[in-house]
């Protein structure tokens, strides 16, 4: 059998492979607990399971969807972004419906990118920002995002000929892997840039609704002319606890929107009606459950950052997302640190080189874990420490 070669330029997607590492301990009789992966412990809102279930007997949501998506959906998405962020959208026209984030960043760079064009894609970032592009044929140029930097690429230092041919820039804020947060006046420059290049701005916004100690995220559809240069991707994945419902929205520039939605149509054929109707009572009936949500992972975010400081670990707070980014001690890789970790401690944690090679010299630790197994995993990160040092 002989198979494109378009799944030779990428790694092994680095939750599968972690996935594979917790399988292949587990069988062993090894009690791991997993940092690795940012997929949310707790459930989904009931009130939005009920409406599933509900929706479910209909045999009216049993057919195809429709490809533009419900109107209740982009309704209830149009509400949301209205009383949320201060931004309006038309329902018809500035949003559809996507399964989940991820399905929305690939099909994106498909829809946007030809053999030989660039896509500026953060470094270390989430992985289809690198993967989407390259299935699609284009290049990959890094914006390193650097600690003195507040984990932001610096838009000015773009070499002209790569911005030349560069039609993409993917940004995601709050951020992953870095748990960074946006600063005043820099998606403004992203649109400045976008203008100036044409060049279509996609920020991934995966994270706005896990926030702590009072920060709200903003949403990049915020930014004067923001929906002239770009779109952003919205998704319930974390805010909701609805990581299996592959749930989410593109919104803000019509013909990217309009783009992504002609491409999908050749692909998937949308979001089952009674999903569709669920997401849309998360985020009509449920618009204060991402709150609730923050406060259990504030909790953790502090036990894991006093734990983690008491033993000499540099470790910065984040104000979004629930990730830690930590410089692994002196002498240490990325994989050698992960290694002692999943040997010693029995604690997976994500090596930051995963995400890209300014990754290297990090790893991610994700707090979507119960409270007590985030207590025992400090424990036994600590233990290792201590006997590392003496
Ligand atoms: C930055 C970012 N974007 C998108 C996603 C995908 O979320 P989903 O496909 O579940 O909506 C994730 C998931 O971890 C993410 O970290």
């Amino acid at each position: 059998m002989r198979f494109a070669k378009r799944l030779d330029e990428v790694p092994p997607y680095l939750f599968a492979e972690l996935e594979r590492k917790i399988a292949e301990k587990r069988r062993a009789g090894v009690d791991v607990i997993s940092l690795g992966i940012g997929d949310p412990d707790l459930p989904t809102p009931q009130v939005v399971v009920d409406a599933l279930a509900e929706a479910a007997r209909d045999p009216g949501t049993h057919q195809y969807p429709t490809n533009h998506g419900s109107d209740e959906l982009r309704q209830a998405a149009a509400g949301f972004y209205r009383e949320r962020f201060g931004v309006e959208l038309d329902p018809a026209s500035e949003i559809v419906p996507a399964l989940g984030g991820k399905e929305a960043v690939g099909h994106i760079a498909m829809a946007l990118l030809d053999p030989g064009d660039v896509c500026l894609s953060p470094d270390p970032g989430y992985p289809p920002y690198t993967s989407g592009p390259l299935f699609s044929g284009a290049d990959v140029h890094y914006l390193p995002l650097r600690a003195e930097s507040g984990f932001l690429p610096d838009l000015d230092s773009i070499p002209a000929d790569v911005l030349a041919r560069a039609n993409l820039l993917f940004l995601d804020y709050p951020n992953n892997p870095t748990g960074a947060v946006v600063e005043p006046g820099y998606f403004e420059r992203a649109v400045e840039l976008a203008r100036a290049n044409d060049l279509v701005v996609v920020h991934d916004n995966a994270y706005s609704e896990l926030c702590y100690d009072g920060y709200l995220a903003p949403s990049f559809l915020e930014t004067p002319g923001a929906k002239d240069v770009g779109v952003e991707i919205f998704s319930l994945s974390k805010g909701w606890n609805m990581t299996g419902w592959r749930t989410g929205l593109v919104a803000g520039n019509f013909e990217v929107v309009e783009r992504y939605r002609q491409l999908k149509t050749n692909l998937d054929s949308g979001m089952s009606e009674a999903v569709q109707h669920a997401a849309a009572v998360a985020l009509t009936d449920e618009r204060e459950f991402p709150r609730e949500i923050s406060e259990v992972y504030a909790r953790r975010r502090d036990l894991l950052a006093t734990g983690l400081q008491e033993i000499g670990l540099e470790v910065r707070s984040p104000r979004a997302t629930p990730y830690f980014w930590i410089r692994v001690p002196e002498g240490h890789t990325s994989a050698s640190f992960t290694e002692l970790m999943l040997d010693q401690a029995s604690v997976l944690v994500s090596p930051g080189d995963s995400y890209g090679p300014s990754g290297e010299g990090y790893v991610r630790l994700s707090l979507t874990v119960p409270d007590s197994r985030l207590e025992e995993a400090v424990d036994r990160i600590t233990k290792t420490l201590v006997i590392l040092q003496s």
